[in-house]
């Protein structure tokens, strides 16, 4: 049997003119690697979801910052929404003007809700007590709400985002007392904006919660900006042949609902869908290496360098995400159970439990498929572990650093001596 397993990475021809050993090689280990044509390709598949006008994609930042990215993703023609000083500061760097940043925030300071207000186009408030602070700091001011549509969707309750259970956004009884708070500050309500939720590949939750939102639009006659939010999903089982969100479904739900808001009311705002995993998740494959292999009882243990530190979102989320395998040798392997694990001292520190996979041997490198999505972005010094460097495969097949990773120096550097 063949000890690799990269059908996948190697059908796109991911790794262009090198190979992950000598990725790893060159750049160290763990390492996130990008790809610019899928991360340009999905950029054009959520610019093509609709031909309405005022239709706008607004990348959501918090899925990769990364300014190197985040650049071609503007080269693309998306805006994006930031949510803190760091994301504003990456979409600067990013080029990004203020025009084309909404800031969505929950639960900030005076000071940053002024600041957004000066360095973005809109910013999004997403309770009352937010929104009268945002008045005090910016009387006059234009401000959007985040309402609450009560249907949540996601790949786990802890990213579902609207609904009883949730911290996100304000409810319809609470409209009175909006309407006062917004005279009392003078402010006019540019828009509205939601989020239902991370991670969905049936289209009908979120077209539910779009049809909601833009009813309620029509008490609002003055706003131009309607964002119904991200959450677009992607097919995390790869090699289990996994249907992809159909975007054709989407496209027509979508235009339709537009289009009959527009014949109805006259509308001619913006409309804005707000992606963060769709763009960046598939151009993604964070590679790893194999340093020790035990079993405990009956369970095979794999050791890496991929701790949680460096990936979360397994131990967070029991996310899956797909492993590929670039053998060290050419022993013949047969498949076996097997758990992956990192160097984090943890229990819980899992990146694949219970896989059946050819045989993984010390020496090999591995790939976590669609890492390009809240990995980096979520990754920490946990153990005082440095975090990785990321590279980026070009259109032209060059390779680039565009991060490079943690050095001691930076771990010691917060400390005054
Ligand atoms: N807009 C708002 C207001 C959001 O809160 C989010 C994500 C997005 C857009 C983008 O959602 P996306 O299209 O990426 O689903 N760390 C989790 C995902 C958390 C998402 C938080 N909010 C994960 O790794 O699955």
């Amino acid at each position: 049997m063949s000890a690799s397993r990269s059908s996948y990475s190697a059908s796109l021809n991911f790794f262009g003119n090198t190979t992950p050993a000598r990725l790893v090689g060159q750049f160290g280990s763990p390492l996130y690697v990008y790809n610019e044509r899928i991360l340009r390709e999905r950029c054009r598949d959520m610019k093509a979801l609709c031909g309405v006008p005022g239709f706008t994609v607004c990348y959501s930042t918090k899925a990769n910052g990364n300014p190197h990215l985040l650049r071609m993703v503007r080269e693309e023609g998306l805006t994006a929404d930031a949510m803190s000083p760091g994301e504003l500061a990456l979409l600067k760097r990013a080029g990004f003007l203020r025009k084309d940043i909404n800031y969505v925030c929950n639960n900030v300071s005076p000071d940053e809700l002024k600041l957004a207000a000066a360095e973005a186009d809109h910013v999004s408030v997403d309770s009352l007590s937010q929104l009268d602070t945002f008045g005090r700091v910016n009387p006059g001011g234009q401000v959007m709400v985040r309402l609450n549509p009560g249907i949540g969707a996601g790949h786990h309750a802890k990213v579902v985002t609207a609904g009883k259970d949730t911290k996100f956004g304000v409810n319809p009884e609470d409209f009175d007392a909006m309407r006062a708070i917004l005279s009392r500050h003078n402010l006019t309500l540019a828009g509205f904006n939601q989020h239902i939720g991370s991670l969905f590949l049936d289209p009908e939750p979120y077209l539910a919660a779009m049809a909601w939102l833009l009813e309620t639009a029509k008490a609002f006659p003055g706003v131009r900006i309607l964002d119904f939010g991200g959450g677009f999903g992607i097919p995390y089982h790869k090699y289990d042949g996994q249907q992809r969100l159909d975007l054709a479904v989407f496209r027509s739900g979508f235009t339709q609902l537009l289009e009959r808001f527009r014949a109805e009311t006259g509308y001619s705002g913006r409309f804005v869908i707000e992606p963060g995993r769709y763009i960046p998740c598939e151009s993604g494959i964070l590679l790893g290496s194999v340093y020790a292999v035990k079993n405990n009882g009956p369970t095979r243990y794999v050791g890496t360098d991929l701790g949680f530190s460096v990936l979360a979102r397994p131990m967070m989320y029991d996310a899956f995400h797909d492993v590929e395998i670039y053998p060290g040798n050419d022993t013949i392997r047969h498949e076996m159970v097997q758990n992956i694990v990192g160097n984090i001292c943890e229990t819980g520190d899992v990146l694949a439990k219970n896989r059946v996979l050819p045989e993984i041997m010390e020496g090999d490198t591995l790939g976590i498929l669609d890492a390009g999505a809240y990995g980096q972005a979520m990754s920490s010094n946990y153990n005082q572990r440095l975090r990785p460097a990321e590279v980026l495969i070009r259109e032209d097949n060059n390779v680039r650093l565009i991060r490079r990773r943690d050095t001691l120096e930076d771990l010691l550097a917060v400390y005054p001596e």
